[in-house]
C-alpha cells in the first residue's frame, strides 16, 4: 500500500525541490568524507530523490549495469521495508540501512553506543540529513522537558566529538504540528521565557521575526493559547524552540553552531500535504564552548534568526 509520505514526494513539490536541491548543493561542495565515515547519511524516503540528484552530480557513481558502483560515501537509513524495497528496486547497489534511526543510536540516553562499528562511522558522517515527516515529540521526564529527537542530536554530536571530528552539518525536518499534553506546552512555554529572561536580544529577535503574536503566547504560558495557536504561528513557535534547543546542547558538547537556515513550509496546504518546518545546521569544535559557554550559547542564540524564510509553494523564497 502507498503511504501519504510517498505519495508526497512523487509529487516532487517545488518547495522540498529547493529545499532538496540546498541539500545537495552543500553535499557536492563539501569536502568531508573519508574512508572510515561517510559523506552523506539521509533518509530519502521511497523515492529517493536525493540518490538520483547525487547521481547526477557525479557524486555516487553509476556502472555500465545502473548499480551504483561505490557505496561507501552515501548511506540511506529507512525503517519502513515497503520503501526499503523500492529504493532497492530503483537504486541497486546503494548502502541502505533498514533501520529506525534511533536504534542505531541505541535510543535517546547518552550511555548507549551504536552497537556495530559501521554504525558508529554512519553516526559521525559528514553531513545528516533527519528528514522527519512526524511532528517533534516531547514530553515531562522526571519533571525534566525532554525532547526526544534532540536527545538524538544530543547522541549525534557526541559521536562525532569522539570521532575527532572537526566540523559537520545536519539538516532537520519535522511537520509542523503540536502533539504535546498541557503540562509539556507549559514547561515548554517556562523553557523558551527563561530564555527570553537570559538574553533579551534573542527574545527582540524572536518578535522580529516570530511576531508578537506567538511571543506573546510564551509569555502567557497558556497551555490553552499554546494549543490553538494557528498553523503558522506553530511553525513559528518550533522556528525559535529548535534551533534555540539545539543551540544549547551543541555548546554543551563543545561546539560551536551557526543555524544555517530556519525555514517554513506548506503552510495553508490542504490534502496531503503539511505544514513543516527545516533547518540547516553547521557545527565547529570550539574551545571557547567549554571555557566561555555562556559567550558561545549568546552567539549561537544570536545567529538563530540570520535566515528565517519560508519557501512558496511556487518554489520561490521569501523572508520570513
Ligand atoms: C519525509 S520522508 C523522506 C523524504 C526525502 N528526504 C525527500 O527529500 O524526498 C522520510 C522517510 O524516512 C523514513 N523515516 C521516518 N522516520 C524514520 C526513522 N526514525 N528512522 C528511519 N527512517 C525513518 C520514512 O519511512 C520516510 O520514508
Amino acid at each position: 500500500m502507498t503511504r501519504p509520505i510517498d505519495v508526497a514526494m512523487v509529487a516532487d513539490r517545488p518547495d522540498k525541490a529547493f529545499l532538496r536541491g540546498r541539500w545537495i548543493d552543500l553535499v557536492v561542495g563539501s569536502e568531508g568524507g573519508s574512508d572510515d565515515r561517510p559523506l552523506y547519511v539521509t533518509m530519502c524516503g521511497a523515492e529517493g530523490h536525493e540518490i538520483r540528484m547525487l547521481q547526477e552530480a557525479g557524486v555516487l557513481e553509476t556502472s555500465e549495469n545502473g548499480a551504483i558502483s561505490d557505496s561507501s560515501q552515501v548511506v540511506a537509513v529507512e525503517a519502513n521495508a515497503q520503501a526499503v524495497l523500492a529504493l532497492q528496486r530503483q537504486y541497486p547497489g546503494l548502502r541502505i540501512l533498514e533501520e529506525d534511526f534511533s536504534s542505531i543510536l541505541s535510543g535517546p540516553g547518552i550511555e548507549a553506543w551504536p552497537r556495530k562499528k559501521e554504525w558508529k562511522a554512519v553516526c559521525a558522517a559528514d553531513i545528516i540529513n533527519l528528514d522527519f515527516q512526524g511532528p517533534l515529540t516531547a514530553g515531562l521526564g522526571d519533571s525534566d522537558l525532554i525532547f526526544r529527537d534532540l536527545q538524538l542530536v544530543f547522541k549525534l554530536l557526541h559521536f562525532h566529538r569522539v570521532a575527532g571530528v572537526e566540523s559537520w552539518r545536519l539538516f532537520l525536518t519535522f511537520c509542523a504540528r503540536i502533539t504535546w499534553d498541557d503540562a509539556t506546552c507549559e514547561a515548554v512555554a517556562r523553557y523558551l521565557r527563561d530564555n527570553f529572561e537570559f538574553s533579551e536580544a534573542f527574545k527582540e529577535a524572536c518578535r522580529l521575526s516570530c511576531g508578537e503574536a506567538v511571543v506573546d503566547v510564551v509569555e502567557s504560558g497558556s497551555s490553552v493559547a499554546i494549543s490553538e495557536l494557528g498553523e503558522e504561528d506553530v511553525q513559528r513557535l518550533l522556528m525559535m524552540v529548535v534551533p534555540k534547543k539545539i543551540s544549547r546542547l551543541a555548546v554543551e558538547d563543545g561546539w560551536s553552531v551557526r543555524t544555517e537556515w530556519n525555514s517554513r513550509y506548506g503552510h495553508g496546504a490542504s490534502g496531503d500535504r503539511m505544514p513543516m518546518v527545516s533547518w540547516g545546521f553547521e557545527f565547529r569544535r570550539d574551545q571557547a564552548a567549554s571555557t566561555e559557554p555562556h559567550r558561545a550559547y549568546a552567539t549561537a542564540l544570536n545567529g538563530v534568526f540570520e535566515q528565517v524564510e519560508e519557501l512558496l509553494d511556487t518554489g520561490e523564497v521569501v523572508a520570513g
